[in-house]
């Protein structure tokens, strides 16, 4: 089974919407079970929280229930027990990079590779943000889906 974390700096905002979607994909391509999804934060600030109501809310305009998600901190274990971590930003990249050490099996790399971009941190801004997010998640979900071989 193939195992995917994204990660972003609060998992609150980008990175449980990218589960959420992600999940959605792999389900409607018919593959779910088949993939092991989960999100984390580089920070603590938010663990135990659900998601922001706001990323809870373009989810749900989409047809995905992410209320049950729960935000955890990115731990040591993720570096070995997923193939692929998925970093929503440069810095949060970055971030991955210092924690990981130097047997780990996980893949690190940016969501957005092709070309490379940020999913830009939506936390500070309006709603209108987060229906950007959204887009730039979904189109990801998509390659991704593509790359895992599951289309
Ligand atoms: P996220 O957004 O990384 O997409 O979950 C943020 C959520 C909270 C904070 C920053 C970004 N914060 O500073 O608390």
């Amino acid at each position: 089974m193939t195992s995917v974390l994204f990660v972003c700096l609060g998992n609150i905002c980008r990175s449980p919407l990218a589960e959420g979607v992600f999940r959605h994909t792999v389900e409607q391509a018919g593959h779910g079970g088949r993939v092991l999804i989960d999100s984390a934060g580089i920070g603590n600030w938010h663990r135990g929280n659900p998601p922001d109501p706001r990323s809870v809310e373009v989810a749900a305009l989409n047809g995905i229930d992410i209320s049950n998600l729960r935000a955890r901190q990115v731990e040591r274990h993720d570096f070995d027990r997923f193939d692929l971590i998925l970093a929503m930003d440069r810095d949060n990249l970055a971030s991955l990079r210092r924690m990981s050490g130097p047997d780990q099996t996980a893949r690190i790399r940016l969501f957005l590779e092709r070309p490379a971009r940020d999913v830009p941190d939506p936390y500070y801004g309006g709603a209108d943000g987060f229906q950007d997010v959204y887009g730039l998640v979904k189109s990801g979900c998509l390659d991704l889906l593509e790359e895992l071989r599951l289309v």
